[in-house]
């Protein structure tokens, strides 16, 4: 059982205020909060041990060094990817999914196909558009349906032989729907084709098991699971890593550098060329350990409660639509109000102290289909509560008085 006062006092930031009222945060799609331990863990790392890691023989060097490879470790157990050498370090889920679709530049020919969901953020969308327009491959798109689900009749007939990489996320962030991946994982490689799992929205939700999935590619940012910005991660696997060249050229993703011929280090190193956020790489195991000593069990419970709870009390709102009614969602609800934009209402419950997004989530395919500019996105975290959500639901029932 989660005690969640025990929980929010761990969050410094929960207890501030905005524009006079008590914070009710309710954007955790976008980012989530930072709990004390890992604020700490990034002023202890630059008081106790900053230095550039894989470089130096001296002490500080090793111990960052050190302690970044346990933060990978870290990462390596808890997605449960085969080997360390598979978790790579980003700055983020855009970063890794740009790594991989650069690395297929060199595999794909024209007339070959990239299949790519009708639910993706445009960090999932555009590197593969640009991917197509580099090689003259052919992008693809899965369908969706009314409810905010993917239509699996449709994805089994664009798959065919030309299909050489599927692209989904694991959870959409602008409707909150869960995907089938491991279905879509099995059928992808049926016909032989790789696939990335974009899981932005998923782990902070769920422990993914990269090995059960099966997938080629799982990416993800450490910032909306409690951890810092820039930090992020592109888990391959093996087989892959070597066979996708590198994104970005530099120091130490190298074993030799001649004028004539560079040769390339092993994994990760490959892809890890520059000086990394290694502060960021370190908190972000940290973020992982205090996840998991919450425990994703609990996390999923509380999620699940505040989703339930919160679609029921928003729909007493006339008036009120939610887009995204998959049966398997996490917890995120979008909804507009019949004649008013959702800036409007963003804009007014800002003031009365409640963080939610407003617009398109980066997603304007999606607003597209539903013929809506955009969307009011409520995303809660475990740290929420539904005394959070009455309020909300309260300042929203104002705000649609005052724009009526
Ligand atoms: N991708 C993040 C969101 O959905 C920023 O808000």
């Amino acid at each position: 059982m989660l005690d969640i006062n025990k929980v929010r006092a761990d969050f410094p930031i929960l207890s501030r205020t905005v524009n006079g009222k008590p914070l009710v945060y309710f954007d955790n799609g976008a980012t989530s909060q930072k709990p004390q331990i890992v604020i700490d863990a990034i002023s202890n790392y630059y008081q106790e041990i900053n230095a550039n890691i894989h470089r130096g023989v001296h002490t500080l060097s090793q111990l960052a060094t050190d302690a970044y490879e346990v933060a990978r470790g870290k990462i390596q157990n808890h997605i449960n990817a085969k080997f360390a050498h598979e978790v790579i370090f980003t700055s983020g889920t855009t970063h890794s999914i740009n790594a991989v679709a650069n690395g297929f530049a060199s595999l794909l020919k024209p007339d070959d196909e990239v299949l790519v969901s009708s639910l993706e953020h445009h960090s999932n969308i555009v590197p593969w558009q640009m991917l197509c327009e580099k090689t003259g491959a052919v992008l693809k798109v899965i369908p969706m349906d009314e409810n905010g689900e993917l239509i699996m009749a449709e994805y089994d007939k664009l798959l065919s032989d030309k299909t050489k990489i599927v692209t989904v996320n694991h959870i959409s962030n602008a409707l909150g729907t869960v995907n089938p991946v491991k279905y879509m994982i099995d059928k992808a490689h049926e016909f032989g084709a790789a696939i990335l799992i974009d899981g932005a929205q998923a782990v902070p939700h769920l422990k993914p098991d990269v090995q059960a999935l099966d997938c080629d590619f799982y990416v993800f940012s450490g910032h909306k699971m409690c951890g810092p910005t820039g930090t992020g991660i592109l888990y391959g696997k093996e087989a892959w890593l070597n066979k996708l060249p590198p994104y970005q050229g530099g120091g130490e993703m190298i074993k030799e550098v001649t004028f004539e011929k560079t040769t390339y280090a092993d994994l990760p190193h490959k892809f890890e060329a520059g000086t990394p956020d290694i502060a960021g790489g370190i908190v972000l195991g940290t973020a992982v350990d205090y996840m998991n000593s919450i425990g994703f069990d609990n996390i999923q419970k509380q999620e699940l409660e505040l989703l339930e709870y919160a679609t029921k009390r928003l729909l007493e709102i006339e008036g009120l639509k939610i887009y995204g009614t998959a049966k398997e969602k996490t917890s995120v609800v979008s909804f507009n109000i019949e004649g008013i934009h959702p800036y409007d209402i963003g804009t007014i419950i800002d003031k009365l102290g409640i963080a939610v997004r407003t617009g398109h989530h980066c997603a304007q395919p999606i607003m597209n289909f539903f013929n809506i500019p955009g969307t009011i996105r409520a995303s809660f975290s475990f740290y929420n509560t539904k005394e959070e959500i009455d309020v909300m639901v309260e300042a929203v029932k104002k705000a649609q008085m005052m724009l009526a």
